[in-house]
């Protein structure tokens, strides 16, 4: 391990040993550490949860459409991952759907993700099969979701174009006042990644400052729509202790 990574490992300890650490006593970051997603608090998780938890506390009753692409992590199928889904071995945990349907007593769960987790059965979630950076994929999933979402969470391939696409394709399947996350900004896989693409936080914090959305991914007419829908933007860095520079690695986007 590096030493900025030692030393930013060491600064969330003492923190969390001074009781700053407010994501230890969160409900969401217990799920996410019980069901072994990287949103919590383990080494080297992110801790997006200190966030969600306040994002979320006041809708945990409501009966909310829930939509979340990327399902679970696998270093060693990275290879395979975002780029043509073939890989023959179906997942048998979902751990972040486990995570919001326990977290949501009342929501409807949606999974999307590319590679194979029919195997997976989780009540109240349903889980498709699909492309993030492939419209046609993204239609089926508005399709089989019916109706406005509540909250949608990205946390697919992390590729910047793919990010955009299904921004673009998502943003006007959210319910007004709805939530939608993009996570990992900070780290795209450079297998993936296109070598002209502007990174989405940076087009995230130009909207920030100038109030315009723009976007070579998406047409005209999907850059107007999320330009003129979207009411504010927050970013907050993630914690990890895996990188370096981990500023800026979760959008929140709400809508007018
Ligand atoms: C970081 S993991 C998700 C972790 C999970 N949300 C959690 O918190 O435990 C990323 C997932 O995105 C999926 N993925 C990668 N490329 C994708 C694509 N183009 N479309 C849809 N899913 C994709 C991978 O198969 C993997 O399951």
């Amino acid at each position: 391990m590096r030493v900025k990574q030692l030393v930013k490992r060491a600064v969330i300890d003492a923190l969390a040993n001074q009781g700053y650490s407010l994501e230890r006593m969160s409900e969401l970051g217990r799920l996410a550490d019980l069901h072994g997603s990287d949103k919590g608090t383990r080494m080297s998780a992110h801790r997006y949860t200190r966030v969600y938890d306040r994002l979320f506390h006041s809708l945990r009753s409501e009966h909310i459409t829930f939509v979340e692409i990327g399902l679970m992590r696998r270093e060693s199928r990275r290879a395979s991952t975002g780029t043509d889904g073939t890989n023959p071995v179906p997942m048998n945990r979902a751990p972040s759907l486990e995570m919001w349907r326990n977290y949501f007593p009342n929501a409807t769960i949606f999974g999307f993700d590319i590679d194979d987790f029919s195997s997976v059965k989780i009540d109240r979630c349903a889980i498709l099969r699909g492309d993030m950076s492939c419209v046609d994929d993204l239609r089926r999933l508005t399709q089989a979701v019916g109706g406005p979402i509540d909250v949608l969470l990205e946390d697919g391939s992390h590729a910047s174009h793919h990010q955009q696409i299904a921004l673009g394709s998502l943003f006007p399947s959210i319910r007004s006042k709805g939530i939608y996350l993009i996570e990992d900004l900070h780290w795209q896989d450079e297998r993936f990644e296109k070598a002209e693409a502007v990174k989405t936080k940076d087009i995230l914090r130009r909207f920030q400052v100038e109030g315009v959305f723009v976007s070579q991914f998406l047409s005209q007419e999907q850059q107007a729509y999320i330009q003129d829908n979207l009411e504010r933007v927050w970013l907050f860095d993630s914690l990890t202790s895996e990188v370096d520079d981990s500023t800026d690695a979760l959008a929140v986007l709400i809508k007018k």
